[in-house]
Formats: C-alpha cells, sequence, structure tokens
C-alpha cells in the first residue's frame, strides 16, 4: 500500500497519544485512508528526557524546521502548543505546500483565517479538529454540517479545567483556591493555571467556533470575558439551593436578521433543564441553535492525550484520503465582526445582597432594581440578612449601571456576589 510521510511537532500529551495511535493501528489507518500515514519524524524541546512511547523507525530530532523541510513528510502535525514557535511553524508548511493538522486554538483563534487564506494560496490543507472540544467533532460539524442553516446561538462548556473546579466547588462545598488545588493535583489544572481560570482558553475555542458557524471574525481581546477567580463558594451553594448550577459558559450570538454578534465567557448559572446544566467535570459540551435544525448538541470528554489523539488522527485519515482531490474545502472568509454593545446584549442574573437591618429594607432594594429598569424575577432570603434575586431580562448595561448605584444605597449593606444566568 501506498504511504504518506507524517511529521510530528511536540511529544507532550497529545504527541504522545498520536505518536502512539500511528504506530500501533497503522494497519487499520491505512485501510481506513486508503494509503498508511507513516510517522517518520518527531520534534521535541529536550532530546534527552526520557519518552513514554516507543517510536520505532521514526527519527527524534530537536529542529523542527527540518522535519517542516523534510521532502518525505506531507503531513505535519502540530503539537507544541502557544503561538510562538507554532504560528510560524504552521505557516512555512503551508507555504511549501505541506498538509497541516493542528490541535492548537490559540493559533486558530489569532491567525486562524489568515492561516487558511495561506492554505488556499498554496493549495495546501489546514486541519484543526482538535483544538476545540478535543475528540467532540465540532469543527467537522460546522465544517461540513449544517451549511444551509443561519445559526443564532452557541452555548457551550467548552474549558474542562473551570468546569471540574465549579463542580468540586458545589459538590464538595469548598472555596476557588480549595478546588483549584484539588484540581492542580489530579492534573486536571496546570501548575499556572490562568489560561483557564481566566477564561482565556475558552476565549479562543469561542473565537473559532463564532469564525466557522457565525462567519464573524473577533479578536480574542474584544470577547467580553469574566474568569472563575471571584466566584465564590457561597454563590454556588446558594444558587444550588434553587436548582442552579455554575459553569464557564462561553456564549456567542448572532442579532436577529443583523450583522453585529456577541461573544462572552462568563461564569453563569445554569438552570436546571438546561441542555449545560449536567455538563458535569471535564465533560465539555457545545449547543448549536439554528433556525432550520433547531438545537444540536455535542457532548463528551474535551480534553486529554487519548480525547484529543481521537480529532488530531481522524483529520490524519482525512488529510490522507483528500490528499489526490483539489484543496476545495477552504473555509469561506469570515468577515470582520460588528460587536452588540452593552446596550444591546440583554441577559438575565443572580445578586446576592446583604441587606441593612431597617425593616423596609427588602422592599426597598427590589423597589430600587424595578426603578432602574431591572425586572425581579424571583426574590429568596437567606440567612445573615441576605437577600436572594434573580434578575429577569435587560440590557447588561441596566443591569451594570443598576448594581453600581445599588451599592450605594444605605439599605443595602454590600452586593456579595452576581452571575449572569440562563434558564432552559
Ligand atoms: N492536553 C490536552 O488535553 C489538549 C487538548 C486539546 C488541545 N490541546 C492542544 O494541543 C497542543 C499540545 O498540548 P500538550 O498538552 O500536548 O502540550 P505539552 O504536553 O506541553 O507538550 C508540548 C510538546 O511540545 C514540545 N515543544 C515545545 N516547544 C518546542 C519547540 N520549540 N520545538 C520542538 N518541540 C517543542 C515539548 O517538548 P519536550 O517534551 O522536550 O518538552 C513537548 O513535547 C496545545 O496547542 C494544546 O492547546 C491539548
Amino acid at each position: 500500500m501506498e504511504s504518506v510521510g507524517v511529521g510530528l511537532l511536540g511529544l507532550g500529551t497529545v504527541g504522545t497519544a498520536v505518536a502512539r495511535r500511528l504506530i500501533d493501528e497503522w494497519e487499520l489507518l491505512g485501510e481506513r485512508a486508503g494509503a498508511t500515514p507513516v510517522l517518520r519524524a518527531v520534534a521535541v524541546r529536550d532530546l534527552s528526557r526520557p519518552r513514554e512511547v516507543d517510536l520505532k523507525n521514526a527519527r527524534l530530532v530537536a529542529d523542527p524546521g527540518a522535519v517542516v523541510a523534510d521532502p518525505a513528510i506531507g503531513i505535519i502535525v502540530e503539537a507544541i502548543g502557544g503561538t510562538d514557535p507554532a504560528t510560524a511553524l504552521i505557516e512555512s508548511s503551508l507555504r511549501a505546500g505541506k498538509t497541516v493538522v493542528t490541535a492548537n486554538k490559540a493559533v486558530m483563534a489569532e491567525s486562524g483565517p489568515r492561516l487558511t487564506a495561506i492554505a488556499a494560496e498554496h493549495s495546501a490543507r489546514l486541519y484543526f479538529e482538535a483544538s476545540v472540544g478535543a475528540g467532540l467533532p465540532v469543527i467537522g460539524l460546522l465544517r461540513g454540517s449544517l451549511l444551509g442553516d443561519r445559526i443564532a446561538t452557541l452555548d457551550c462548556v467548552i474549558n474542562g479545567t473551570t468546569n471540574v473546579i465549579l463542580t468540586q466547588m458545589r459538590t464538595a462545598g469548598v472555596s476557588f483556591e480549595v478546588a483549584l488545588a484539588d484540581a492542580q493535583r489530579r492534573g486536571f489544572a496546570e501548575a499556572d493555571p490562568s489560561l483557564d481560570v481566566d477564561g482565556w482558553d475558552a476565549v479562543h475555542k469561542l473565537v473559532i467556533l463564532a469564525w466557522l458557524g457565525l462567519g464573524s471574525r473577533v479578536a480574542p481581546a474584544a470577547v467580553d470575558r469574566v474568569g472563575i477567580r471571584h466566584v465564590a463558594g457561597a454563590d454556588v451553594a446558594a444558587l444550588a439551593q434553587l436548582g442552579y448550577r455554575v459553569r464557564l459558559v462561553a456564549h456567542a450570538e448572532r442579532a436577529p436578521g443583523g450583522a453585529a454578534v456577541h461573544l462572552r465567557v462568563r461564569p453563569t448559572a445554569v438552570a436546571t433543564g438546561h441542555l449545560l446544566h449536567d455538563v458535569e467535570d471535564a465533560d465539555n459540551a457545545v449547543v448549536i441553535s439554528s433556525d432550520l435544525a433547531g438545537r444540536v448538541m455535542l457532548r463528551g470528554l474535551g480534553a486529554g492525550g487519548a480525547s484529543t489523539a481521537s480529532a488530531v488522527v481522524s483529520d490524519i485519515v482525512t488529510a490522507v484520503r483528500e490528499r489526490k482531490a483539489p484543496a476545495d474545502r477552504a473555509v469561506s472568509a469570515p468577515v470582520e465582526a460588528r460587536l452588540l454593545t452593552e446596550e444591546d446584549v440583554e441577559v438575565a442574573g443572580y445578586v446576592r445582597i446583604r441587606l441593612s437591618p431597617e425593616a423596609d429594607a427588602r422592599a426597598l432594594v427590589l423597589q430600587a432594581l424595578e426603578d432602574r429598569g431591572i425586572p425581579v424575577d424571583a426574590a429568596v432570603d437567606a440567612p445573615g440578612s441576605e437577600l436572594i434575586v434573580l434578575t429577569g431580562t435587560a440590557p447588561r448595561a441596566v443591569h451594570d449601571r443598576a448594581l453600581e448605584t445599588l451599592d450605594t444605597l444605605t439599605h443595602v449593606d454590600e452586593i456579595l456576589g452576581a452571575l449572569d444566568r440562563a434558564e432552559a
């Protein structure tokens, strides 16, 4: 059977699982692809480090550029991570007319449309299924299906680390700091967890989904982003009593009939019955709402070597299958997005307030919210003179202004917590 040379950049969590599958299952993959993908070279940073996989005939090198330049290699798999040197390596591979498979969300969020255009110019191909949701085939779904639909919204839990932490905060009744330390001990969070807990990882993935699903180019820095560091255990517990679970929800929407879009990543109280309510621990889920198909949901393990290798190896098989066809699957260029303003984005909320001791404080606070344009969906008294208010749908700007001015009222001691809220 014909063979196609594969070069792997990076032999960490993802690279190791990819190499193992290519080596162990070469026969099956060859049958499926119509030619055998053969691992010929692997680039790492530190050649002296012991490796968990026997690379057989593939050579291990310290120069990823040499792998890209090797004429016996037609498919470059980028599993290094970060933007530098990964972006330049992907770009030079595409300019050389090679196929690239990457798991890199940071690169695809920052430079995906530009790299796709370079691929099209050089009759090269770029596959990136693993960049969002690991083994969940969400990129394939958006690139190859729903092509006659208009997608209105995407709602996702696409960061396993934060979902593990928030799940632990609820089930064990612990603080963010304790749950983070536990997630680090169990290997679900990095030593430096900021990319995950500050929401950047979810932002990168959401930007890629909005590009493919809404056809809109949004810079990661332009996404409305709030991480989970300031989510209080008391809010998670109070919401659980009311049937809500806090998740870091990544949401994208297109204004009805309009060109403007809105992307946000924020901790959100998700109601019982909502499709994201039961997505626990390291699971990821993507809910796509469109005009013809209605709601479509993908759910499963969204990280880890094996799940990510599932997507990477599937892309390699597809690349081998498609190697002789014209490079016609280029994604259409996204339009630079006009963003909805905070006056236009409608949200519902949750707020926990400590009332001052006056007898009429509760009624005055609820009236003050209504006066500021915030409907009150429900108000629940909690121990310690606390009042929990489920605020109804209103523009983000109206919510923000109401909370700022509420804080200054004499019958409000303190605003203890505030979150977005999503109903089923
Ligand atoms: N881990 C997951 O669950 C997951 C899920 C989805 C997507 N991804 C994405 O997959 C990519 C890889 O993630 P990972 O978790 O496998 O990372 P990782 O475990 O940190 O592995 C990175 C690998 O890249 C190598 N490397 C780093 N800089 C290099 C350089 N300049 N030249 C050559 N090799 C270099 C490292 O070499 P040494 O081994 O010598 O240090 C290591 O083998 C990232 O883009 C990540 O976002 C990961």
